[in-house]
């Protein structure tokens, strides 16, 4: 006999299990996952994307002007997402020499982690080299970098495919990092539905001490470093631009009347904690109280909620009372990774409840 409590027990909690799994993967689409990432080898955060982060989370306090969550204030153009990919491209024989040709890579940016709807507002490329700069010590010699977007796939033993040249550039030196704006490439990609990377060649020219620029080019070579940022608007912020109020502590006022409560979500408690990098959780509150005739305009209630106390007030039974619901919500940052491992920071609508109201 003492079987059957425990049976219907394992029961009700399998199925609050799935019941849990289904809500979970249901949160999970609407942040654009297609499940709950689990990074294997997860880059460090880059810098430009901890910045940006810190900045909006301190923006608030310092300032009352309201955040615009579809705005990178950072680099002045509109977008909710920013996101960085990782290079999987990789080095090409250098083929027949031409000058001292230091190396020559294939890029490549996997963007499918893109949704559909997803407008690219922004695309830059960063090459890191890594020491802060190369010298060329003679006179004379020059740093010549040359990017390209081929335009058909290359296929070993056939003539060089074309390739469309996007930037070339001498340098007396070359720098730590170097940007590159691939707004209009990245536009392409997306627009064609076709990738084929992008060839980055390096070569030393000028001088004659050839054995000097053999020495450049294996340092270069071996130390080379290439992300994309690329910044996009998703559907959210296409569809309203709505301004938004940046999160506010609510009111603590003592009485069970419809209002914000506190509420802190931790994303370890629901065991996000390995895949969003930051922040730990936040102050999401929830909305609670009664809504009782008459309502009073602090209670933010509509016409029909006026109308639907004095029913409700008239035969309680027949008709319930207005629900108090969130009427004004703002929107947080999050920093995670994605289904790819690559590193996100996301502005998420309606993420905490400001304002309630009898509804
Ligand atoms: C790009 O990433 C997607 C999903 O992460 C994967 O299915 C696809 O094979 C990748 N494409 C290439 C060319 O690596
Ligand atoms: C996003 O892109 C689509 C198709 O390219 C275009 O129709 C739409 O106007 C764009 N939306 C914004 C907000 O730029
Ligand atoms: C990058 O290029 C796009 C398209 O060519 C242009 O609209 C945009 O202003 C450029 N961005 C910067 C920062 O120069
Ligand atoms: C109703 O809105 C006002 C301002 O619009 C706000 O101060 C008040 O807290 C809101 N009421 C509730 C219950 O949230």
């Amino acid at each position: 006999m003492w079987l059957l409590p425990g049976l219907a027990w394992a029961l009700l909690s399998s199925a609050l299990a799935l019941e849990l799994s289904l809500q979970e993967s249901l949160l999970l689409k609407s942040l654009g996952l297609s499940a709950k990432p689990s990074p294997k080898t997860p880059i460090p955060v880059p810098p430009v994307l901890w910045r940006i982060f810190q900045r909006r989370k301190t923006q608030p306090s310092m300032n009352k002007e309201p955040v615009d969550a579809c705005r990178v204030e950072e680099f002045d153009v509109p977008g909710d997402i920013i996101r960085v990919f990782t290079d999987q491209g990789h080095f090409i024989p250098k083929g027949q020499p031409q000058g001292q040709l230091c190396l020559r890579k294939r890029l490549y940016f996997n963007l499918s982690m893109l949704e559909e709807d997803e407008n690219v507002t922004m695309a830059q490329l960063e090459i890191k080299f890594h020491h802060n700069s190369y010298h060329t010590s003679s006179q004379g010699q020059i740093f010549e970098l040359r990017l390209s977007q081929p335009s058909q796939v290359s296929l070993q033993g056939m003539p060089e495919p074309r390739q469309k040249l996007l930037v070339e550039q001498s340098f007396a030196q070359l720098h730590k990092s170097l940007l590159f704006n691939l707004s209009m490439v990245a536009r392409d990609w997306r627009m064609h539905n076709r990738n084929l990377g992008l060839v980055l060649e390096v070569a030393v020219s000028g001088g004659d001490e050839v054995n000097e620029l053999q020495g450049l080019c294996t340092s270069i070579d071996s130390f080379l470093d290439t992300s994309l940022l690329v910044v996009t608007l998703s559907q959210q912020c296409q569809v309203s631009r709505r301004r938004r109020r940046s999160a506010q502590h609510p009111p603590i006022t003592l009485s069970n009347l419809c209002r914000p409560r506190r509420l802190y979500i931790s994303f370890s408690d629901v065991g996000w904690e390995n895949w969003i990098i930051a922040p730990q959780g936040y102050l999401a509150n929830y909305c609670l109280g009664e809504c009782p005739f008459p309502l009073t305009a602090e209670l933010n209630s509509t016409n029909h909620a006026i109308l639907q106390t004095m029913v409700h007030s008239l035969d309680p039974q027949g008709t319930p009372q207005p629900c108090c619901v969130p009427v004004r919500l703002s929107p947080i940052s999050i920093l995670y990774y994605d289904n790819s491992d690559n590193v996100v920071l996301r502005h998420y609508a309606d993420m905490v409840v400001d304002e309630c109201g009898c509804r």
